[in-house]
């Protein structure tokens, strides 16, 4: 059988999990992570490497004979690592520059929906360099609330929804004095305001072809009843059953085949994981917004239950051959509980041991997200999200039940999470209001 050496690109709980299915595969020869985590170096040999330096990502990927890179979080993309790579003939899971500007540039997405009829909440772009047309619009608007938005990545931070003007010229000034909010914001985008309940939808694509893999609902928000500060995602869970069969079908025509079709008419096509955020308003599914890579932690409910070997569903996205790949996902469901440092998403401490991790099981699953090990072995917090326990179980009340089983056994000093996760399902099956 022909075997691959991997290198994974990144550290968080997205990546163990991915590195965990990479690792089920016969054709795993090698697997190398950078920067990994102490999670992932169970796995395989974690790389000290800087990402933001292509030239060296190039020279440990000659120098170890890696013939497969797999690119976890958004900046590398955005920032044209996978193009860099490809020039020099190394096979990548992850989109190009260009085509990872369906995240990287709202307006950009925005422009291409509204081009290619895909449906969204409407917008309007405003140069940063003319603000008084956007004070304009905001003082004259009439909709509220409106969401403000600025264009680049910011880590889920600039997002605002403004509930009058006075707010949203407030968040303006916000976002224009955060420097790292500032850098994302060269444009604005005001939306409409969508309502309803979210859902992410992941698609593999191979430029042409789009594949749905799974459906996942993440708890963005801190507190329980989604209350509180936004966050990385506290925790997530697959399948979600507020989407049925014929729901994803329409999705599939109406918004995911469609935004593959767009990519590829403006010949920039999308290979790779395509992660379309969703609203179900009443009048359909729209778009919130578009990721180029899997989500954190949806990733990590959606890799327990993948059947299908990884590496041949990635060559198979690489090479354009999705079509005739299977894509094969286990019955049942997976509930995932992130364990954050107290304090999070504010200011926490780090450098706790971590206690009562315990083995996995195959109801029961732990990925490291921002963890550490000190020089003599110990593992500590080294992250606001520490770890992700997963639950795995024929229905949604045993994955949710597995998963806060195995939570109960895990200490570390102020350790923090929801205890919430998968109520919504619950409720969706009627199993719980
Ligand atoms: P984004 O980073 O664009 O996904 O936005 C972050 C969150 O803000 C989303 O998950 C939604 O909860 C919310 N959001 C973004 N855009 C809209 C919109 N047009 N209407 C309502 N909520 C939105
Ligand atoms: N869980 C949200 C994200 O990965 O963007």
């Amino acid at each position: 059988m022909e075997t691959h050496s991997v290198l994974l690109i990144g550290g968080g709980g997205r990546e163990h999990a991915l590195a965990w299915a990479l690792a089920r595969s016969p054709h795993l020869g090698a697997l190398h992570i950078a920067p990994g985590n102490p999670g992932t170096a169970q796995l395989g040999t974690n790389a000290d490497l800087d990402i933001d330096d292509h030239e060296a990502v190039l020279d440990y990927i000659e120098s170890h004979g890696i013939d497969l890179v797999v690119v976890g979080p958004e900046q590398p993309l955005v920032d044209g690592l996978t193009d860099y790579l490809e020039d020099y003939g190394v096979k990548v899971f992850g989109p190009s520059k260009a085509a990872a500007q369906l995240e990287g540039s709202k307006a950009f997405a925005k422009a291409l929906m509204r081009k290619y009829g895909i449906p969204t909440a409407d917008y309007a772009v405003f140069d940063r360099h003319e603000l008084a047309a956007l004070t304009g619009h905001i003082e004259t608007r009439t909709d509220w609330p409106m969401v403000l938005k600025a264009d680049g990545l910011a880590a889920g931070k600039g997002v605002f929804i403004c509930q009058d003007a006075a707010e949203a010229l407030m968040r303006v000034e916000t976002i224009l004095n955060d420097p790292g909010l500032s850098a994302a914001a060269d444009l604005f985008v005001v939306e409409e305001c969508m309502t309803g309940e979210e859902v992410s939808v992941f698609a593999l694509c191979d430029g042409h072809q789009a594949r749905i893999l799974g459906w996942a609902q993440d708890h963005k928000r801190v507190g329980e009843g989604d209350t509180g500060l936004n966050t990385g995602g506290m925790g997530a869970y697959a399948p979600a059953p507020i989407l049925d069969a014929a729901a994803l079908e329409h999705i599939r025509l109406q918004i995911v085949q469609p935004t593959l079709d767009a990519m590829a008419g403006e010949g920039t096509p999308f290979r790779g994981m395509l992660y379309c955020g969703l609203m179900m308003t009443p009048a359909g599914p729209k778009v919130v917004e578009y990721n180029c890579r899997f989500g954190d932690p949806e990733c990590q409910v959606l890799m327990p239950l993948l059947e299908t070997d990884l590496i041949e569903i990635m060559l198979a996205c690489v090479h354009g051959r999705l079509e005739h790949q299977p894509v094969d996902m286990r019955t049942g469901y997976a509930c995932s509980v992130v364990l954050a440092s107290g304090g999070y998403p504010g200011a926490y401490a780090k450098g706790h041991p971590i206690t009562g991790l315990g083995e996995d099981t195959p109801d029961s699953v732990v990925f490291h997200s921002g963890t550490r090990r000190t020089e003599d072995g110990t593992l500590v917090t080294n992250g606001g999200r520490v770890l992700n326990v997963v639950g795995l179980g024929n229905t949604l009340p045993d994955a949710i039940a597995a998963a806060y089983a195995r939570v109960s056994g895990i200490r570390f000093q102020d350790m923090y999470h929801r205890r919430d996760i998968g109520t919504k399902g619950l409720a969706r099956l009627g199993l719980r209001t």
